[in-house]
């Protein structure tokens, strides 16, 4: 399949496949997102302009997906031999899209080693959730969509990625060429850009974007409604550890990172969920990040974990805050609370 449009990406293949097994308020919601990312189109026409030539030049494959050791795997067709011509194309065009965060990819043979190995916080995750077989999930804050590719291995029927940041967009766009799955729909816009709807997931994934907001109660409570009753929420956050109910606020900087706003401890979660009618919250792991999850590499050359760990004491950050640490929150929505809508 040729491709000779980004706008084409961006929006038909998020709305115009209509399938039997998508619930029609689901296509509904999907459909009511075209305008938001209208915009966001209108917004960005520069870069879009820019990556409709780079999507033009990109090699006419597909093939499968597949996940070894971690690893999410494009693949071609058994029957194309492998052709070094193609590989260093494909390298060239893997160089454009630097930084890569999240991953690690390999297509067709080509490796792409990211800042973030996502298979360890996959792993933490994994066995401490309920199944995703046949699930309709959403995935807030889904970077370039990494753990999508994973659920739609564990199982999930459909997952919609939201996700505002246009590198990222660009990057799944780019990856997902190889597969084409129609089962993962990447909208480029925040959760709380997105129009509203109730009840429509059986999970939601929130992992990495508590800290980055400004009303984290607010955040999880946008996300709330879209879960169906009974559903799960699996929440990932860099969590402060501590026994009471209470929010680390960096003065300015975390681990040099300017859009940390507040680390929340596990109480003060619990808190919030059980306001918003979830029960069951559970704790499900706690890891401090390692420069083995996070680190420079040649697809990320920038500054990393390392970067913001103290250099004489890599149990405090740079800024002497203790080092980075994270959570996994699992809780089941059992419960309507009045005023979410
Ligand atoms: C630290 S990354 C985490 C990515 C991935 N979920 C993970 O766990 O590795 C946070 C991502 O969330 C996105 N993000 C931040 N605020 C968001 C919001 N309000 N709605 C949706 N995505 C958001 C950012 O653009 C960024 O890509």
């Amino acid at each position: 399949m040729r491709i000779s449009n980004l706008k084409k990406l961006a929006i038909e293949k998020v709305y115009d496949r209509y399938e039997s097994d998508v619930a029609p308020e689901l296509n509904q919601w999907l459909k009511s997102c075209i305008g938001g990312t209208k915009q966001i189109i209108i917004k960005n026409k520069k870069n879009i302009q820019r990556y409709e030539d780079f999507f033009d030049s990109l090699p006419i494959i597909s093939g499968s997906v597949n996940v070894k050791d971690g690893t999410i795997i494009f693949d071609r067709s058994p029957e194309k031999n492998s052709d070094f011509k193609q590989q260093s194309s494909i390298k060239n065009l893997v160089n454009q899209l630097i930084p890569w965060r999240k991953g690690p990819y390999n297509v067709i043979g080509v490796p792409i080693e990211s800042e973030w190995n996502c298979s360890l916080k996959w792993d933490r995750l994994a066995s401490k959730i309920p199944s995703l077989e046949n699930n309709v999930i959403m995935d807030v804050g889904s970077g370039n969509g990494y753990f999508a590719w994973r659920m739609r291995e564990a199982g999930a029927r459909l997952v919609v990625c939201l996700e505002p940041n246009f590198a990222s967009f660009i990057q799944f766009h780019f990856l997902n060429q190889f597969a084409d799955d129609p089962k993962i729909r990447f909208l480029p816009m925040t959760l709380e850009e997105s129009s509203k709807s109730q009840y429509l997931f059986d999970k939601i994934f929130i992992m990495g974007t508590l800290y980055h907001t400004k009303a984290p109660f607010e955040h999880i409570k946008s996300a709330t409604c879209f879960l169906k009753k009974g559903g799960f929420l699996i929440l990932e956050t860099l969590i402060f550890k501590s026994d009471e109910c209470t929010l680390f606020v960096p003065k300015e900087r975390y681990a040099r990172m300017s859009n940390v706003w507040q680390i929340p401890s596990f109480l003060a979660v619990k808190s919030w969920l059980i306001a918003l009618g979830f029960s069951d919250i559970e704790l499900v792991s706690v890891e401090i990040t390692t420069t083995a999850e996070q680190r420079a590499t040649q697809h990320m050359p920038f500054k990393s974990l390392n970067d913001g760990l103290s250099q004489e004491d890599d149990k405090v950050t740079v800024e002497s805050y203790p080092r980075p640490q994270r959570g996994i929150i699992v809780a089941q929505r059992t419960s309507d609370v009045i005023g979410l809508k």
